[in-house]
């Protein structure tokens, strides 16, 4: 081992800066390769659109709510990563003239989600390709961002640190063998979360160093803005819900009634509480760190919002 190295490996930004520089992929070059979507595939893959969930649908139908929910996919990390990029550039000030090697990690993640977001356009275009007319998302990324960001940094970083640890357990789903799973979904997968791993650890060091500078007072009403946080998560969802099942309907092809209509809203609201609110919150290494920042009583409210979202 050289000198280099064992003081990289002491220092988990530098670690990380290591890792960002040695898997840093192109969007054209390393992911879409000139590819197009088939509407033949599956774009989400069945662990997390849920499919087994819509019980009244055929394998057709299945496979279409896939990509209704791949396209909603695209647009939901387009509109996440509006506001991490934002509280990440907000947290430099804090290296600008202490520690260099930090702040080149943060600067780096803040480059790699602008990235992100313009890879997300992408596909979401792309989808478009193949999805019937009539797919609208209609939820403004810098509306969002201003609204969270009007909430504390640590709760936007317990938000932050749940979603890009989610993602690494979307990439785990997408790499399980399906045969009708779209190659090209499964590289923004696979992508992504190359990217995100780094992400993952900066949100830690971030949060941790962020929460030792605050009061019991502060943080006490942060984990109230965390809550809050994650209830306005899922009023944007519950609207996906409304508007992926209404477009469901009006584009597969028969009349559904009204008892099957509410059944594959109830199948939507699960599948995306699922992606964008249990897979993050229920993460080992989520309930780790929450828990070792927060007392019995915070965690016990935290949990206590989370199971009214089932
Ligand atoms: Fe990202
Ligand atoms: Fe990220």
């Amino acid at each position: 081992m050289n000198v280099i190295s064992k003081i990289t490996d002491g220092n988990p930004y530098a670690r990380c800066i290591q890792a960002s520089k040695r898997v840093r992929w192109d969007i054209d070059e390393d992911v879409i390769r000139g590819r197009r979507f088939d509407g033949a595939d599956k774009f989400l893959p069945d662990g997390l659109s849920l499919a087994d969930g819509f019980t009244t649908l055929s394998t057709d139908e299945k496979r279409f709510v896939s990509q209704i929910q791949g396209c909603t996919y695209a647009n939901i990390f387009g509109l996440v990563e509006r506001f991490i990029n934002a509280k990440i550039l907000e947290l430099t000030h804090d290296h600008w003239f202490g520690d260099q090697v930090a702040l080149e990690a943060l600067v780096r993640f803040s480059d790699e989600e602008l990235k992100h977001q313009a890879l997300f356009r992408r596909i979401e275009t792309m989808v478009g390709e193949v999805l019937p007319d009539g797919y609208r998302f209609e939820i403004d990324p810098d509306a969002v961002a201003h609204a969270v960001l009007g909430k504390s940094t640590w709760a936007v970083l317990a938000l932050t640190l749940d979603i890009e640890l989610f993602t690494q357990l979307h990439y785990r789903q997408a790499i399980d063998p399906d045969a009708e799973l779209s190659e090209l979904f499964r590289d923004v997968f696979l992508h992504h979360w190359k990217e995100e791993a780094q992400h993952a650890i900066v949100d830690e060091l971030e949060w941790v160093r962020h929460d030792s500078g605050l009061t019991a007072e502060q943080r006490d009403r942060a984990v109230d803005e965390f809550i809050e946080l994650v209830a306005a998560v899922d009023g944007i969802l519950q609207a996906r819900v409304k508007a992926d099942s209404g477009y469901f309907a009006a584009n597969c092809g028969r009349p559904v009634d009204e008892a099957e209509a509410r059944g594959i809203e109830a199948a939507f609201l699960k599948a995306y509480r699922w992606q964008y609110v249990h897979s993050g919150a229920q993460h080992p290494h989520f309930g780790k760190v929450l828990s070792s920042l927060i007392t019995e009583n915070q965690g016990q409210r935290i949990q206590a919002a989370l199971a009214t979202l089932q």
